[in-house]
């Protein structure tokens, strides 16, 4: 794992004092709440509906086991005891007391954790495959460019005023884990005739009220070119992008107007002007000392399917089902990686207490050599499992109700805050996934039913990414009620699709039913071996819309 430095720590340190200052100064009355404004949100610290919000960034969604106990720590020292889990790979704690926040970015620091870029129209946090370094299907370890991005970005005085937030995710892998098409940009490593590798460039990919899918401007660049080619992107998308109107600042209009092969002309352009002056050099010692960072552990020897571990499967049909549907196949023989579910039926998705932090710092330290991942959908990973501790594993995650074998299933639900937390929400997103998990809580109904997404966002921003789920909920306000947009056949992964309406909102009352009528209708129609999303993009909507405003 990658570890801060002394330039990063005394960077930090640095930061902790201006903080500590400001909301001095605030507190005292010597800044009124515009001026603080600005202040606060560059440590990632948000006023909403109840209280001060504080968004920690978790870099490509890493985490080691001293991180999450200093997770745990602040949530119970100082929030309510628990964080929120989001669909950047970022927590959220949503119950700070500013006067509080100082000591907590001190005590964040101290583990190499802050806030700082998950605010403002800079460069968010770099997101990552959650699987990066150990996926059974990836080329290279997308981390070690997300950490150099991570570095390259903060604080970047050119891009520190961007007409609007910026957000990049890096995959590895074969298949697409990270949503990449769904950022401003996302990079895809990929391998050259010549068996070099590099990255696919997509620029212009966002959700939010205007959803669209990036387009690639670049099939192949080299590894080496990757800083000058996105300072590239960046200069283009500074000068270019509107800052006049607020619902068109995003890279994603910008490439919509003008067109991908302009974009890429333009961009290429720039990146020649940028060679020409030297180029952005990337320094070969300290991307091998990057490199070095995750450098893969040293795995002690372990035996690919150890005959304990088959006998449980064939004894117990509940652990059987379990690594079946939330472990996924590790790139080291005798290793498998363990998804924990943060969806246990009737929670809110994503949160996690500081008992569960800490119970699962202490399985990483136990079995996972220490170190978690967050993943996009809102679970968290254990990366360096050996397959003969599965079953000790298992019953550990069981016992904090995060052994749910639904990963990728209908009730593996991703939600935003919605109207529970959020001041920008129409509607509540929590208690309607907390409703569907309830009605989909049968196990064998739920592996009838097979891979599903839901997402549901409580807003046009789409935080909670309903364009991409294959049935997506936005939620709406009509006269004071809540009410619930239905899309179906989004899509994040590889085929990124954005799904199609399908009519009317339907009411918060109805839409639990409305679901399980679409449900019921897919299992009634789907052909052997079909998912629902191939049955969506065979028939289309119009059998699922007789369905849903049936009995409405
Ligand atoms: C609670 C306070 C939050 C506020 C005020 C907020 C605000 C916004 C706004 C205004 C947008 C639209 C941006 C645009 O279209 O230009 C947006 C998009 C988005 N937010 Fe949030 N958000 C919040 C929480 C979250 C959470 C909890 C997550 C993760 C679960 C999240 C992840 C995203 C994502 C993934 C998008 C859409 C992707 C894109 O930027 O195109 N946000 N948010
Ligand atoms: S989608 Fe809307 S309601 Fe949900 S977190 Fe984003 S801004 Fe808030």
């Amino acid at each position: 794992m990658y570890r801060y430095d002394d330039f990063d720590r005394a960077f930090l340190e640095e930061r902790v004092a201006q903080f500590r200052d400001q909301v001095a100064r605030r507190l005292a009355g010597d800044l009124n709440e515009d001026e603080f404004k600005p202040l606060r949100l560059m440590n990632g610290l948000y006023l909403q509906l109840h209280a001060y919000m504080l968004r920690i960034a978790i870099p490509y969604g890493t985490l080691s086991s001293l991180q999450m106990r200093r997770l745990a720590e602040v949530a119970q020292r100082w929030d309510r005891g628990y964080g929120h889990f989001t669909t950047r790979q970022n927590i959220q704690l949503n119950w700070i007391r500013l006067e509080d926040a100082p000591d907590i970015i001190a005590a964040l620091a101290e583990v190499d954790m802050h806030g700082i870029q998950t605010s403002g129209n800079c460069i968010r946090n770099v997101t990552a495959d959650q699987y990066a370094g150990v996926a059974a299907d990836e080329i290279e370890d997308p981390r070690i460019w997300a950490e150099i991005l991570r570095q390259w970005s903060t604080n970047h005085p050119e891009f520190s005023f961007l007409p609007r937030k910026f957000k990049i995710a890096v995959t590895g892998a074969e298949l697409d884990r990270a949503a990449i098409r769904v950022h401003d940009i996302g990079l895809r490593m990929c391998r050259a005739p010549d068996g070099s590798t590099g990255f696919e460039v997509v620029v212009g990919g966002g959700l939010g009220r205007t959803p669209l899918i990036g387009k690639t401007i670049r099939d192949f660049l080299p590894k080496d070119d990757l800083l000058g080619y996105l300072e590239a992107v960046m200069r283009v998308y500074n000068a270019l992008g509107r800052r006049d109107n607020l619902y068109k600042a995003r890279v994603k209009i910008l490439v919509h107007d003008i067109g991908a092969e302009r974009m890429a002309a333009m961009v290429d352009e720039e990146f020649q002007a940028i060679q020409a002056e030297g180029g952005v050099a990337l320094d070969p010692v300290l991307v091998a000392r990057i490199q070095d960072h995750f450098a893969p552990p040293a795995y002690a020897p372990a035996p690919e399917g150890p005959p304990e571990v088959l006998a449980l499967e064939r004894a117990d049909p509940a652990f059987a089902r379990w690594r079946a549907t939330n472990t996924a196949a590790h790139r080291e023989p005798g290793y498998v990686i363990v998804n924990l579910s943060l969806k246990p039926h009737g929670r809110p998705p994503g949160d996690a207490t500081s008992g569960e932090m800490r119970a699962v710092a202490d399985m990483a330290d136990r079995w996972s050599l220490g170190e978690i991942r967050v993943a996009h959908e809102q679970n968290l990973v254990l990366p360096h499992v050996r397959q003969a501790d599965l079953p000790d594993l298992w019953r550990a995650a069981a016992a904090i109700g995060f052994a749910t074998p639904n990963i990728g299933h209908l009730t593996d639900i991703i939600a935003c805050p919605g109207m529970d937390y959020c001041a920008l929400a129409t509607a509540r997103s929590i208690p309607i996934a907390e409703r569907l998990a309830d009605r989909f809580k049968n196990l064998d109904r739920l592996h009838d039913i097979g891979p599903f997404r839901i997402n549901i966002s409580g807003c046009i921003n789409a935080c909670g990414h309903h364009h991409v789920g294959h049935v997506g909920l936005l939620g709406v306000d009509k006269n004071g009620e809540e009410f619930y947009q239905i899309t179906l056949g989004g899509s994040a992964e590889e085929d990124t699709a954005i799904g199609r309406i399908v009519g009317p909102a339907v009411s918060s009352a109805d839409v639990v039913d409305a679901i399980e009528r679409l449900v019921e209708t897919y299992v009634d129609i789907r052909e052997a071996g079909e998912t629902f999303l191939e049955t969506c993009r065979r028939v289309g909507n119009a059998p699922f819309k007789e369905s849903i405003y049936a009995a409405a």
